[in-house]
């Protein structure tokens, strides 16, 4: 069988080689693996990622100021769809892969994917995630925030600060030319040291020029270096944290929601990062 093969980084012929392009050669022919170029973005993919991800911060922002028990999933799906359409953009999920609605929405055990539904009210003491991703221009942003309607438990208002601390430490660890697999064993550390799991089945992702790109970003320890992170690099980071087991499983009927197999909580944040020479920059504040 032939192996994938990761030896990414090129120079067109007869061009010379730049500091940048030896320093990327010296890893790659060290045996680690390096991002393809189009995986460096331009300053002018940067920017255009960057503006979409102030409207998609501001989907996020008007969400936050919605949201209260009674609504249904669907409402919320509704003012994602009106903000970013009436601010020049799409809604990325929408029609992706299938996907149905413009905006996930997940609700105690459901991990992420979950799909708006006009059944679906929210009630005091659920805590929900919000997954909003948004083109703009052609440019791809991508992030997700806990919500708690009303009041919830001491345990559930744990698990949503842990998850957000659990987005903090893996952004912390991610430093230009240190590698991927960096972030997960931070991150790992960090939500196994306060009695929670990390979601094995599902990564964080290159993003920018599409949706999902490379690198898969692992949020638990792999025991890898995975992708050498370069300046340029735009990805997301998006641990699931578990209350319970970090198994799940996809609901055979719809063929999205992802829910934790013992149906304990589960929760989520997410950001657009660029890798910039003194790590990580958010896009998507
Ligand atoms: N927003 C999710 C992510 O963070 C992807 C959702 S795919 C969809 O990667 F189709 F469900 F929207
Ligand atoms: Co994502």
């Amino acid at each position: 069988m032939v192996k994938k093969i990761t030896r990414n980084w090129f120079v067109p012929k007869g061009s010379e080689l730049t500091e940048f392009d030896k320093k990327i050669l010296s890893f790659q022919n060290r045996g680690e693996i390096v991002p393809r170029p189009n995986l460096i973005k331009t300053p002018e993919q940067i920017e255009g990622i960057r503006r979409s991800g102030v409207v998609n911060t501001g989907v996020l922002d008007l969400v936050e100021s919605k949201i209260r028990p009674g609504m249904s999933t669907a409402e919320i799906d509704r003012l994602v769809y009106d903000y970013t359409t009436a601010h020049g953009a799409v809604p990325a999920p929408l029609n992706y892969e299938g996907f149905p609605k413009s905006v996930c929405t997940s609700v105690n055990e459901v991990v992420c994917h979950g799909i708006p539904s006009e059944d679906e009210i929210l009630e005091e003491g659920d805590i929900v995630n919000v997954d909003v991703s948004t083109i703009l221009d052609g440019y791809y942003s991508d992030a997700s925030r806990m919500f708690i309607v009303g009041q919830t438990s001491p345990e559930k208002e744990k698990l949503v600060r842990v998850a957000k601390e659990c987005l903090d430490v893996g952004r912390e660890a991610a430093r230009p030319w240190g590698f991927v697999g960096d972030i997960g064993k931070a991150i790992a550390r960090h939500a196994h040291k306060n009695g929670f799991s990390v979601v094995r089945d599902l990564c964080g992702h290159g993003v920018g020029l599409e949706f999902h790109e490379d690198p898969e970003v692992d949020h638990y320890n792999t025991h890898r270096h995975g992708m050498l992170l370069v300046p340029g690099m735009v990805f997301t980071i998006e641990p699931m944290i578990n209350m319970g087991t970090w198994e799940v499983f996809i609901d055979e009927e719809d063929g999205w929601t992802v829910v934790t197999e013992d149906e304990l909580p589960s929760a989520q944040w997410e950001h657009t990062f660029v890798m910039t020479e003194d790590g990580l920059e958010v896009l998507t504040h």
